[in-house]
């Protein structure tokens, strides 16, 4: 979503700004915009668009303030033209704001009969005319920002720098996040670290509640309720630091690629290899064998990954599980045992709804666990143990080595229960982690795929719709192939369970549908054959992901992927690769951007 960056700088910031909003272009974005102090005076240059756009207008008509902020704005309230386009401003004041301000339009109305004028749609505009107002009334600008705080309502991070004051910036977070960058002489505020990376390592995350006023010799926190306080110094990790495609035409096509990686890496956190044992790496500070119920929520392809651990956690711990969207989950009402363990998937570990599902479990008296990618992130510091997938930065918008690190994560805390709980024994344990230590070898075979996925592509780039259909882990995994296909190539696909076939989706075959089908040759197998009969037999056009044994299996002319032979438990983490490469390569077929698709944010942060 938005992406936010400040610069108190030793000398002019215009283009430093646009670099590091490049760094959050991944985000997505459809405007963008820079504000410096110049002589005084607030000087802003907005462009609808990419940075390009903003970096022309940058040419035309240099800025060559010290002090500046930048933002890239993800459309919620007002088209994304150039005029909705952050930073707003008044003559004393510009301000960037991620999120939403729920109650803008009382705000708007009262400030509008104080005389103040406003010219966007936004709902962001109305922060710097009550922040105006408020200096208006002859406050500081520090008094002006804890007059105003109180007033808005909603989730926010703001950067503000005002007229006539060449050595401050303010920021303030709630709901969304905001870290400082320390440097010589200089501070930054990113929205987001990877931000910050190329100024400096030592940042400090604001809490939620915090405001910050940057001079260039320091910051001073305070929280929400004005208190001065003091919040850690921490040390960048490298890892954020570097985001370059390398030798990919895109980010997700080197994510995809870096999953061996990156799998190999997240198992070795959890599992103890050289005893075939899980290992987990924190004190779960609850009793898994009285544990009366496991809630799992989360959105998108979190969501997806809880539910393929629904099965791990169902068979390997014995252990009932609820699961839903975080948007439905959090206004559900859901009645909770107290004692139970709520669960949460994300790799932002930002997101809005999967945040509030996890704090309404905890007033249902829950245990918090939450699995993310971010370890700063919100989610991973609300919860009272993080499981942390270590994928490293996602870029791409469409999620592949995150979703795949999850299922990683989940796979590992399902034996772990299942242990705890006496349903696995030392014999099955070792079974399965030795199955889990082969996943990393196994999805470099898969990649080796690659031709095929690409070959196949050809076919969906030309399909209206598809369906997708899979049985047991794979019945999730169907799902994220639709999703994945959605989400980059604007093709409308659908995940089936395949027994659900029959009672509905079938009517939509015919010879230019393309049906893709993942089915190992697992326990569920002949069912699923069943399930392609039926849509041969009229005419569909199926796509198989399989093995050599269920390609024999099937007596059907169709078109197969052949992956590696595997046992039946963790498939879904092999197969996701050629679902993630066919959605990438019909998408690169037809010509549509894989990185940033229209429309869709990285991480986000509204409801
Ligand atoms: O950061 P999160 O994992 O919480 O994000 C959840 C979804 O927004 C995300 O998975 C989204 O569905 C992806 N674009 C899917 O590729």
């Amino acid at each position: 979503m938005c992406g936010i960056v400040g610069i108190l700088g030793r000398e002019p910031v215009a283009l430093a700004l646009v670099e590091a909003l490049r760094r959050l272009e991944y985000r997505g974005y459809d405007s963008a915009g820079v504000a410096t102090i110049e002589s005084g005076a607030i000087e802003r240059v907005r462009a609808e668009g990419k940075l390009r756009n903003l970096a022309e207008r940058l040419h035309n008509h240099p800025l060559q303030g010290h002090v500046g902020i930048g933002h890239t704005r993800w459309a919620t309230h007002g088209k994304p033209t150039e005029n909705n386009a952050h930073p707003h401003a008044t003559a004393k004041v510009a301000v960037v704001h991620n999120g939403i301000i729920e109650n803008f339009r009382e705000l708007r109305d009262e400030l509008r009969q104080r005389g103040h004028v406003f010219v966007t749609e936004t709902d962001s505009e109305t922060i710097a005319h009550l922040v105006t107002d408020n200096l208006n009334n002859g406050l500081s600008p520090q008094e002006a920002m804890a007059a105003s705080l109180p007033r808005l309502h909603g989730a926010f991070a703001l950067a503000l720098i005002f007229a006539g004051h060449e050595d401050l910036m303010i920021g303030a977070r709630r709901g969304a996040p905001l870290a400082i960058g320390h440097g010589q002489g200089e501070m930054f505020l990113g929205s987001d670290a990877l931000a910050l990376a190329p100024f400096t390592d030592t940042i400090t995350y604001l809490e939620d509640g915090d405001w910050v006023v940057l001079t260039r010799a320091g910051a001073t926190l305070h929280d929400g309720t004005n208190r001065v306080v003091a919040r850690p110094v921490q040390k960048l990790l490298a890892s954020s630091q570097i985001i370059d495609k390398g030798n990919f035409r895109h980010f997700m096509a080197k994510e995809i690629h870096e999953q061996p990686e990156v799998i190999g890496r997240t198992l070795a956190h959890y599992l103890d290899m050289a005893h075939e044992r899980v290992r987990l790496p924190f004190e779960l500070g609850f009793d898994v064998a009285s544990l009366p119920r496991l809630t799992i929520s989360a959105c998108g392809t979190g969501y997806l990954a809880g539910l393929t651990g629904r099965y791990w956690f169902e068979r390997f711990a014995g252990l009932a599980v609820d699961i839903d969207v975080a948007s439905e989950f959090r206004y559900r009402e859901a009645p909770m045992t107290p004692g139970g363990l709520m669960l949460v998937v994300s790799q932002s570990g930002e997101t809005a709804d999967t945040l509030a599902a996890m704090r309404y479990a905890r007033t249902q008296r829950q245990h918090v666990m939450s699995v993310v990618n971010v370890p700063s992130s919100t989610i991973a510091r609300e919860s009272d143990i993080v499981a942390l997938t270590l994928a490293g930065p996602e870029i791409g918008v469409a999620s592949t080595k995150a979703f795949t690190c999850q299922l990683a994560v989940l796979a590992c805390l399902a034996i772990a229960f299942g242990r705890a709980r006496g349903l696995i024994d030392d014999e099955r344990e070792r079974q399965l982690v030795r199955e889990l230590i082969a996943v990393p070898g196994l999805m470099a075979e898969a990649m080796t795929r690659e031709p095929q996925a690409e070959q196949m592509a050809h076919m969906l780039s030309r399909a209206r719709d598809v369906l997708y259909l899979g049985r047991g882990t794979n019945y999730p995994l169907a799902l994220e192939g639709a999703l994945k296909l959605k989400e980059i190539s604007y093709i409308h696909a659908e995940g089936y369970a395949a027994g659900e076939l029959k009672h509905g989706p079938i009517a939509l075959i015919d010879e230019t549908m393309p049906v893709i089908v993942i089915a190992p040759r697992d326990h569920v197998f002949e069912k699923t054959v069943s399930n392609m009969q039926e849509v041969a037999a009229r005419g569909g056009r199926i796509l198989l992901l399989t093995d050599a044994a269920g390609a024999k299996a099937t007596g059907l002319d169709l078109k197969a992927l052949i992956m590696p032979d595997m046992a039946d438990e963790f498939t879904a983490l092999v197969y996701a690769v050629p679902v993630q490469m066919l959605a990438y390569h019909t998408a690169v077929l037809m010509g549509k951007d894989a990185d940033q698709p229209r429309n869709l944010a990285k991480s986000v942060t509204v409801e």
